[in-house]
């Protein structure tokens, strides 16, 4: 059933009101704004309009006034920005004081007697309010705010009948209208210049893309340098377009679209921070997202891709009918679903039948649901019989789960976001959170304005590093591939100068492994200088950078696919754990070992059981006990041998042996390393089902294609990078028909193993009684509280925020040895630099969503960062097109002269498929997982005047795969 609730565009006058469960909200769901923020400290009681009131210290007198029910009228003043005082509407009266000070920058004093509503302040408000209407189009029935408008609601709070002063004096009415973004304008003739943008733009997103220009009546909203929004720093995160409470900066949606009539909380389905938002909806109709101001994650932020870069769901390249054909140079043929799921399961039950019981497998995706993730492995593991199910977390977070669970005994992060509010050293070891995770470096580069020193291990000169009033105190500008070198190194000055946290070792920690990794880092081939030749670092940062993290109070490090993505990915993890341990940022807020996961739901489909080696819960499928629990409830035997992992089962295809694959929601051959590889390994099998929105690069290759729903069409949840899960909630009924759950369901069922949920909530209470950290899990718990961090269980029934508190999960601290290995995938005459891949803010992973948005006006192809030393050795120019070729393959990108990339080093991103970025990185991987080695690889780049032979090829067989979808027979009927 759909979750809605009807917006009041009136907040409630009263706490008590906004807590209505009639109302189908998760939880106590507030829409109050109490004008400014919450405050902690000691109890103040003070009497306001009659009422004693009891408040904390340092909260203004607004907001207590408005916690107590009482309305002040205000405009400049927002909750989730700091008081400013420039609109004097909010005037109250105080007892024993003069005049009439601004409630919202008055903090509360104990005794104090507060009048909120007096003839004089009455005079004084409509006085306010006259002087902007003077300056404000009247044009409110037309205007798109109506309805929504702060001013106009003030207007009518004040009483303000007539202006004295009339229209037809100085005014702002012939602004013109900056619509450079296309996701939001800007009308300066409504502008009553608040502040509230330019407050929100620093505080809230921390970018400073917006200043007042001019003084006095001259005085308007600038970004940049006068410049058009387009043309700023501005990121298009909509905290300024939040925070506006008339409608100059205003969406364009809701100019299109009008207002909407109810909202359903959902969660984004781009990146692992997993914010929450309202999907604003219009009939059935999303007319707008705004974050979610209860959201756990992101506590009422966004950035460009989860707030505007929705409009995919509906695009014309939705697929929507399931299509068949017996060879990929055929033509689809529409299908009805009970056709397609015969055809599917008649195939590869045939391919079972001629190769063996193992010769199929399924990947899902971490962009599902767990739910439907949860579907997948079950399918494979009771219909197929084996156990060949992967996911896409093996080609991003696989180390993660194996280097933190062989440490500490949990293969998840150890701490909320909120948790960085209290880090006063912060270490952001191979991400880019501004780019990949942005709403999280919002609050990161917060807690950096307020003081807390960061050091960044990143080959690239990343923002963080030289930021706008974000400095690193330390670069370590690594070369790829040396992560372990680096972070071995810091062991080393930490263990050799004293710095280890000695009675959180002897009391948390193996004295055994914790004595051998000591006199392992010690070791003088460990120093700074001894791997300052492997690393390229400088041994005094690299020993200030030890110091710091070591001594510098709370420490946190942060890390991404720049520590995962390597041949040494699993022992970078360990050595990251290794050095929490020894320095006890460990099991408190503010410290912890953080990694930011890629995709929305990387964690949960690690928890979900997809890898082949375990079932739900992170438990070994050898293991008999656990077995025997998931054997009885399915009623199936599983088989005690883990099934292959996705590189395997490209090797296994090549080799005759594995030759049908269900891929739910993974383009896996834009996004998994070597692509030529892959698409041979794909034109090698028999039936591959994709399951996908798109027809995307896997479909190219497909036999039977189930169409799949949007984000904005499930029911289901996610699990965010903080081990939080979150609801995602039906905004539109799924637009093929049927659920992807449904869909993985029939399939099963074809395949002759029923399933016979009949909701997403079902499926997540049998995950919840198998899955001793999802004990007390549910749909029903999840609305109540809004949001869960696992482990859920008896001793932890609303969650747990912060792991190994008191002990490790798995008892003592495990320090492991962490030896330096270089990489395969070395410099030669012959490939004499190193190719290192990452993201950017606008783009998201293949691209298959955001390219379908106005997101590509931001950014609308990879291209190819190299150093000017290496540009003009080369001959290369800015915007020139250059050859890369690695021993995998070559393509062509245009080049971008920068000095980001140190020399010896180029960059590029992977968003646009026929980049072919992937037809570059190679099949080197981690020792322990095979995540693959997407982070170095050895190339040579020259200049040259045509695409690569692989991009011709790739253009030719998508053209004919684009036709033979569009020569598509029509003529059977989809429908259920
Ligand atoms: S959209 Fe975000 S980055 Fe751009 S001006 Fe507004 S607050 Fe600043
Ligand atoms: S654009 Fe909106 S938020 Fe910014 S100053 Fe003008 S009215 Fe206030
Ligand atoms: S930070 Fe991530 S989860 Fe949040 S809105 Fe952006 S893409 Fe979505
Ligand atoms: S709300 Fe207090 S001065 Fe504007």
């Amino acid at each position: 059933m759909m979750q809605v609730v009807q917006i009041h565009r009136n907040p409630p006058r009263s706490p008590e009101a906004a807590f209505d469960p009639a109302r189908m909200v998760p939880y106590g769901y507030d829409e109050t704004d109490y004008g400014t923020p919450k405050r902690e400290g000691t109890a103040v009681t003070l009497t306001i309009d009659g009422r004693e009131v009891t408040v904390a210290a340092g909260t203004s007198v607004m907001r207590a006034a408005i916690e107590a029910g009482v309305n002040v009228p205000k405009l400049c003043a927002s909750d989730s920005l700091q008081a400013w005082g420039s609109c004097r509407l909010c005037l109250v009266e105080i007892e024993g004081r003069k005049g009439y000070p601004a409630s919202c920058t008055t903090p509360v004093e104990a005794g104090m007697t507060v009048r909120t509503q007096s003839p004089k302040l009455a005079q004084l408000r409509r006085g306010v309010m006259e002087l902007y209407i003077s300056d404000h189009p009247l044009d409110c029935l037309t205007c798109p705010a109506n309805g929504d408008c702060e001013l106009q609601d003030m207007a009518g709070a004040v009483g303000l009948r007539e202006v004295r002063y009339g229209y037809e004096g100085e005014n702002h009415l012939k602004d013109v209208t900056d619509a450079s973004n296309p996701y939001f304008s800007y009308d300066p003739s409504k502008c009553i210049v608040c502040n509230r943008c330019v407050r929100a733009c620093e505080e809230v997103q921390g970018t400073f893309a917006l200043t007042i220009s001019g003084r006095g009546f001259e005085s308007r909203v600038s970004p940049g340098q006068d410049q058009p929004f387009m043309q700023s720093e501005c990121v298009s995160c909509g905290a300024c377009v939040q925070a506006c409470p008339t409608s100059t900066l205003q969406e364009k949606s809701i100019i299109e679209f009008g207002q909407p009539d109810h909202t359903v909380v959902t969660t984004c389905a781009y990146c692992g921070v997993g914010c929450a938002f309202e999907a604003q909806v219009k009939g059935s109709q999303v007319v707008r997202m705004t974050p979610y101001k209860d959201g756990h994650a992101n506590e009422g932020h966004s950035c460009v891709k989860g707030r505007f870069a929705w409009g995919y769901a509906t695009h014309r390249d939705r697929v929507l009918k399931p299509m068949i054909r017996d060879r990929i140079s055929d033509p689809w043929r529409e299908v009805s679903w009970d056709e397609a799921f015969s055809y599917a399961a008649r195939r590869m039950r045939e391919i079972q039948a001629k190769y063996g019981r193992d010769s199929i497998g399924g990947i899902t995706s971490s962009r599902c649901t767990n739910e439907e993730t949860y579907l997948v492995q079950k399918l494979v593991r009771a219909a197929f019989g084996n156990n060949n199910t992967d996911t896409c977390a093996r080609v991003c977070h696989s180390p993660t789960g194996y280097g933190l669970k062989q440490t500490m005994g949990e293969s998840a992060g150890t701490q909320t976001f909120k948790s960085v509010e209290k880090s006063d050293v912060i270490v952001v070891i191979g991400a880019n959170p501004t780019e990949g995770h942005p709403v999280f470096a919002s609050r990161m580069k917060r807690r950096l304005r307020e003081g807390a020193r960061l050091v960044v291990v990143d080959p690239r000169r990343i923002e963080l590093v030289d930021g706008v009033h974000v400095k690193a105190d330390y670069h370590l500008q690594l070369k790829p591939g040396t992560n372990v070198a680096v972070l071995t190194a810091l062991a080393h000055v930490i263990a050799t100068e004293g710095l280890i946290s000695e009675a959180f070792v002897a009391e948390r920690c193996e004295a055994k492994s914790f004595a051998q990794w000591r006199e392992f880092v010690s070791r003088p081939e460990n120093s700074p200088e001894a791997l300052q030749q492997a690393s390229g670092v400088p041994p005094a940062l690299v020993r200030g950078a030890a110091r710091l993290y070591a001594t510098g109070g709370n420490a946190a490090v942060y890390y991404g696919l720049g520590v995962t993505e390597h041949a040494q990915g699993s022992t970078a993890v360990m050595a990251i754990a290794n050095l929490a341990m020894a320095t006890a940022n460990i099991g408190r807020e503010g410290v912890g070992v953080n990694p930011l996961r890629g995709q929305n739901n990387v964690q949960g489909s690690c928890d979900m059981g997809s890898f082949p080696h375990e079932l739900p819960g992170d438990r070994d499928v050898s293991d008999p006990t656990t077995r025997m629990l998931f054997e009885r409830a399915w009623n199936v035997q599983i088989s005690p041998e883990p099934g292959l992992r996705i590189p395997n089962m490209f090797d296994a295809a090549l080799a005759g042996t594995f030759m049908g694959l269900y891929c739910q929601g993974e383009d896996i051959v834009q996004s998994d390393p070597d692509t030529q590889h892959v698409a041979g390994a794909l034109s090698s099998m028999e039936c591959i089902i994709v399951q996908d929105i798109f027809l995307n690069e896997t479909a190219k290759y497909a036999h039977v294609f189930l169409p799949g729903s949007s984000f904005l069409e499930k029911d289901g949840t996610f699990t965010n990078a903080e081990r939080r899960i979150s609801r995602v909630r039906k905004v539109m009924d799924p637009l093929p028909g049927l659920g992807d759950w449904e869909v993985t369901q029939r399939l099963s069922s074809a395949l002759g193993y029923p399933m016979n949920y009949s909701h997403p909530a079902q499926i997540m209470d049998e995950i919840a009684r198998l899955t001793p950290t999802f004990h007390g899990v549910s749909f029903a718990k999840l609305d109540e509280l809004g949001s869960i961090q696992w482990p859920c269980n008896e001793q932890h029934p609303d969650g747990t925020a912060i792991m190994h508190v008191d002990r490790f999960v798995r008892g003592k601290g495990r320090f492991l040895l962490t030896q330096y290995v270089p990489t395969d995938e070395k410099v030669t005459r012959k490939y004499p630099l190193l190719l290192t891949t990452g993201r950017v803010l606008s783009q998201y992973n293949v691209g298959a969503q955001t390219r379908r948005t106005e997101n590509v006006q931001f950014y609308d192809e990879d291209r190819l960062e190299i150093h000017p030393h290496d540009a003009e050795e080369r001959g290369i120019r800015d915007g020139d097109w250059v050859g890369i070729e690695s021993r995998a393959g070559q393509t062509v990108l245009r080049a971008t002269v920068t000095e980001r990339v140190a020399t010896g080093v180029i960059y590029t991103t992977f968003h646009f498929p026929e980049s072919g970025a992937n037809v570059i990185t190679t099949d080197s991987s981690d020792w322990a997982t095979n995540c693959p080695e997407y982070k170095v690889t050895a190339v040579q780049v020259t200049p040259v005047e045509q695409p690569s032979q692989w991009q011709r090829a790739y253009r030719s067989f998508s053209h004919t795969q684009q036709r033979l979808y569009e020569e598509r027979a029509t003529t059977a009927m989809a429908g259920k």
